[in-house]
């Protein structure tokens, strides 16, 4: 554990999660203990996120995730564990213990240190002359030296060991850069360059710290990407390249664009506030770190059917944290690089301030399907596209663009607009209902969406069960016939079994808060949706015995019998363990 265990327990209660949470999320009190309001991590209508004063957790029964007062700092604020404790510190007026800077951070701050080195060993690769190819390109591309500098590009050389062998003069072990992403292990054990021949960019995040690497190929040949793996300082899922630069723009706005090289062009053009994500397309989390920086996103995807698909997908995530959202229609070019490149900056501007609303673009997208000469594909776009302004949630934008789909498709505006009338309410009732069940059966782990599939559910749902049992008593921890956490087939229940029984076991406690920094969030979640689901049986240690019984019967059935011989073997067996 990073922190003293006495340290987060002051921590959390000195963090009341109703105040904490009030910061973020308006909650009204309902019947019972819990306090209840919008889920903030997710869209919603009716509220489906509790907080527990009594239990000191949060839990939404809509999306799943759950965890204490740390857990929704980490979640909400997109900081890792030891951020979120510092930053909850701040706010009570706590200071760090020494022991803070201890071993997690210290090589949080080593990794940082060397990928900062290795960032400055790239640039100066330039200069030598194997460096000169990565000029030729930068030269093709049209990327002069005060944008490189600026974004710090470098190059990696194409032989195997360059960096290995400059990192190490610099002192670094070979696991640190291996640790790093930076290094990999050969078959016979040696260490080799991940990065070689390639334009490197340096990722870099809001801080100004450098967590990764992109690493372009000079031309055409795929991979065309290389991305740093995910190590203790970088999560492709949670940055944006160019993110650090993007964020003092005063343009007011967030360009978000597919490709490195066309957010660098963007920015050698004097638009400043380009991004791209770093070979995912846009998530969830993604969208929440733009929205700590703007209300605004433009998406200049690359002008393909992927780039298309991509816009769909990040239209819906970033409507999701009411972020206005406009689509470049670009044009003549593939993508923003080749669009400045071909036609300049000025151009570019236009299209920028003329940009479409999400809505226009939306629907062109399904005009651009259809041919309205003929009546079948009229009807089939006219179908299509009221359906499209059905699901926009003023009544207003629905009147205005109902009247648009009415004149595009040349028939009355007055028919569009009751056809879209009677699907708005039909979708409204459907959300009804989908809240009102989920509403009455809270907790119940089987229902809640985003839950983890498990692939033997009977297996699952005991350990979930064993887990349970544990929770509310935890003198059974003791109980010599517990299976080993290998019998466990969930690896999330897996992981949460093992470190709940080392605690127990230990004599320890089991907090979110000491918890919070051995668990993923989605293990986090699904602890505390486990906390949070009645167990009904009186006998916790009967309950205990059966959903034992059941992981071994899976188990078992798991080895698959095939002969006759063996699956009576096999009922024998499970018959005799009944006895125990
Ligand atoms: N990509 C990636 N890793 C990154 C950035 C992009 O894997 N760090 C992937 C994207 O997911 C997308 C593609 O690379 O599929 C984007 O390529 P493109 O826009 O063509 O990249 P550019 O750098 O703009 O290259 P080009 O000059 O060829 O357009
Ligand atoms: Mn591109």
């Amino acid at each position: 554990m990073p922190f003293p265990e006495t340290f987060l327990t002051e921590l959390t209660e000195r963090s009341d999660i109703v105040d904490v949470v009030s910061g973020y999320v308006r909650l009204t009190k309902r019947s019972g203990a819990n306090l209840f309001g919008l889920c903030p991590f997710h869209s919603e209508k009716t509220p489906s996120f509790s907080v527990s004063p009594d239990k000191q957790i949060y839990h939404c029964f809509g999306c799943g995730k759950g965890g204490g007062v740390i857990n929704f700092i980490m979640e909400i604020e997109n900081l890792s564990f030891p951020e979120a404790v510092e930053f909850l510190a701040k706010r009570a007026g706590m200071t760090l213990p020494e022991e803070t800077e201890d071993r997690e951070s210290r090589r949080r701050s080593r990794m940082f240190a060397l990928n900062k080195d290795a960032a400055r060993f790239f640039y100066e690769q330039l200069s030598t002359p194997a460096g000169a190819a990565a000029k030729d390109y930068m030269k093709r591309r049209r990327i002069g030296p005060a944008t490189a500098k600026n974004f710090g590009l470098g190059f990696a050389p194409g032989t195997w060991d360059s960096l290995v062998r400059a990192m190490r003069a610099k002192g670094y072990s070979d696991q640190e850069l291996f640790d790093a992403g930076l290094v990999r292990r050969g078959k016979s054990g040696g260490f080799y360059d991940t990065f070689r021949n390639r334009l490197m960019f340096p990722v870099i995040d809001v801080r100004g710290n450098v967590i990764g690497f992109s690493g372009r190929i000079l031309g055409d040949g795929e991979p065309k990407y290389m991305n740093s793996p995910e190590t203790l300082v970088f999560n492709k899922s949670r940055n944006l390249f160019a993110l650090n630069l993007a964020k003092k723009s005063k343009s007011g706005y967030i360009i978000l664009a597919e490709g490195n090289i066309d957010v660098v062009s963007m920015h050698q053009a004097g638009f400043d506030s380009a991004v791209a994500s770093l070979g995912t397309s846009l998530t969830p989390e993604q969208a929440r770190l733009l929205s700590r920086y703007t209300n605004e996103v433009i998406l200049a995807y690359d002008n393909d059917g992927a780039g298309k698909k991509a816009a769909q997908r990040a239209i819906g995530i970033l409507e999701k944290l009411d972020l206005k959202v406009r689509v470049l229609a670009m044009s003549g070019a593939k993508d923003p690089d080749e669009y400045i490149q071909a036609k300049g900056a000025a151009a570019f501007r236009n299209l920028l301030e003329g940009s479409e609303d999400q809505v226009d673009y939306r629907l062109r997208q399904v005009l651009d399907k259809y041919d309205l000469s003929q009546d079948a594909q009229k009807v089939a776009f006219l179908k299509e596209a009221t359906r499209l302004v059905a699901r926009l949630p003023g009544a207003a934008e629905r009147e205005v663009y109902a009247m648009r789909v009415a004149s595009l498709a040349g028939v009355a505006a007055d028919v569009v607009k009751a056809e879209v009338a009677r699907l708005h309410k039909q979708n409204v009732r459907r959300a009804q209902t989908e809240a009102e069940r989920q509403q009455s059966r809270p907790g119940h782990l089987a229902e809640a969406p985003g839950r983890i599939r498990y692939e033997d559910e009977a297996s699952g749902k005991a350990e979930e069960g064993v887990l349970r049992v544990l929770l509310l008593d935890s003198a059974l921890a003791s109980d010599p016939s517990l299976p080993p956490a290998e019998d466990f087939t969930v690896p999330a229940l897996r992981h949460i079994y093992t470190e709940v029984l080392a605690r127990l076991r230990s004599g320890g406690e089991i907090s979110p808060a000491t918890l919070g920094g051995v668990l993923s969030a989605e293990e986090m979640s699904l602890l505390v949706a486990l906390q949070d689901t009645p167990l009904t049986a009186a006998n916790s240690e009967r309950a205990l015995k059966d959903y034992i019984h059941k992981i071994y019967e899976c188990k078992e059935l798991r080895q698959k019998p095939s002969s006759p011989e063996e699956l009576l073997e096999l009922q024998r067996k499970l018959r005799e363990r009944k006895g125990y």
